[in-house]
């Protein structure tokens, strides 16, 4: 036996996508018939956990694009000596796949992609729906060039534009299937208006508690959109919907035991019972599993943080720990529900979140 390390491929890669039931055999086809690595330029990083690595030789460069990992494509939005921070990449091939297939398109059907990034995803759907049914929009004029271009040196020839995806694309008229490839803080109600009624919208959802999820929304004939949450997500988001990092805290920090481990509100379902329990705290974290570290802030200058087997500091008006604390034994008492359990509603008035059904609204706790 050879102890060289194997390259993996592109083959390899889609045979274990497939493997983990996330290709019906027409996607499947699709997939092997789009090299991702045609999709991503020379000059690319890896994602850590709190930095982007930069990728160096052919081997790692390959090794990389043929794995289930993103691919960062730009940092700082192109701007020289930023902080380092990804904002654009060749999204992880399997949250490609299961977003495709909850997209659900049928032959003929005309899909909007918001984010054509590298261009990958839009040359999927061109294989898939053939170039003219295919529509992908793009912020930042230099990536959308470079999509273009290698879209082009593939074959394929969908409707492109350079412009912000948040605003009505002009003329474009009704589509049947919106995905969105960048994270949205809430779903413009914008984007809806430009999905036919019974068409669907798959976007990743990334609000101020710590995660990410993925939504599918039916419009319905009144225009409003309902639907479940599938799984975590975790995208770069749409340009306006970035986050701020924590508030500024105010005040002398208080402690007292936690009564709780802070790993335990790391859950997807929680996130999302949460984040519609507490709008506007902006829950971030370090570690997983075993030791973890919380930190929660408001607006209003209330923070805490915790630590897995450490007491909990709080700092500013009101005690915020003491809130993280009595929605989690709300969250306990509805049975601890997994994050498919919940589904998001958006009207022209704004977005709610509900519990198993979509007149089960989630009301934010009063402060
Ligand atoms: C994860 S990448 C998209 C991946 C892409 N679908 C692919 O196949 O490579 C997210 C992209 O969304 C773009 N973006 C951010 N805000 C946007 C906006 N308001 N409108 C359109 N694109 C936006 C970013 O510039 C970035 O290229």
């Amino acid at each position: 036996m050879s102890g060289a390390p194997q390259v993996p491929t592109y083959p390899a890669l889609v045979q274990e996508l497939a493997d983990r039931g996330l290709l019906t055999a027409r996607w499947r086809q699709v997939f092997d018939a789009v090299p991702r690595s045609r999709f991503v330029p020379a000059d690319v990083w890896r994602q850590l956990p709190d930095r982007c690595e930069p990728v160096v030789g052919t081997d790692a460069w390959l090794a990389l694009v043929n794995s289930d990992e993103p691919v960062v494509t730009q940092l700082d939005d192109g701007a020289e000596d930023g902080p380092g921070i990804a904002t654009s990449s060749n999204s992880m091939p399997s949250m490609v796949a299961r977003m495709l297939g909850l997209l659900d398109v049928e032959d003929g059907q005309r899909v909007l992609e918001i984010g054509t990034g590298t261009g990958y995803v839009s040359a999927l759907l061109c294989e898939r729906l053939g170039d003219d049914l295919v529509h992908s929009v793009e912020l930042d004029p230099v990536v959308a060039h470079q999509s273009a271009d290698a879209l082009a040196q593939a074959g394929y020839r969908p409707h492109l534009r350079v412009g912000d995806g948040e605003q009505p694309w002009p003329g474009l008229g009704l589509v049947d299937r919106l995905i969105a490839t960048c994270a949205l803080r809430y779903v413009p109600y914008a984007l809806l208006r430009q999905v036919r009624p019974g068409g669907i919208v798959v976007a990743p959802l990334a609000r101020e508690f710590w995660s990410g999820a993925l939504v599918r929304l039916q419009v319905q004939a009144n225009g409003t959109a309902v639907g479940p949450f599938c799984g975590g997500a975790t995208y770069m988001p749409m340009r306006a919907h970035r986050l701020p990092d924590l508030h500024d805290v105010h005040g002398k920090g208080r402690s007292r035991a936690a009564g709780l481990d802070p790993a335990r509100l790391l859950d997807l379902g929680f996130a999302l019972f949460a984040g519609a329990r507490l709008p506007g705290v902006r829950l971030i974290h370090k570690g997983a599993g075993e030791g973890v570290q919380v930190w929660v802030t408001r607006e209003d200058g209330a923070g805490a943080t915790a630590a897995t087997g450490e007491e909990v500091w709080q700092y500013g008006p009101g005690f915020l720990w003491e809130e993280i604390e009595q929605t989690w034994w709300e969250y306990e008492t509805e049975g601890r529900p997994d994050a498919e359990q919940f589904g998001l509603t958006v009207t022209d008035r704004g977005q709610q979140v509900w519990l198993r059904d979509p007149s089960e609204v989630i009301r934010p706790a009063k402060a």
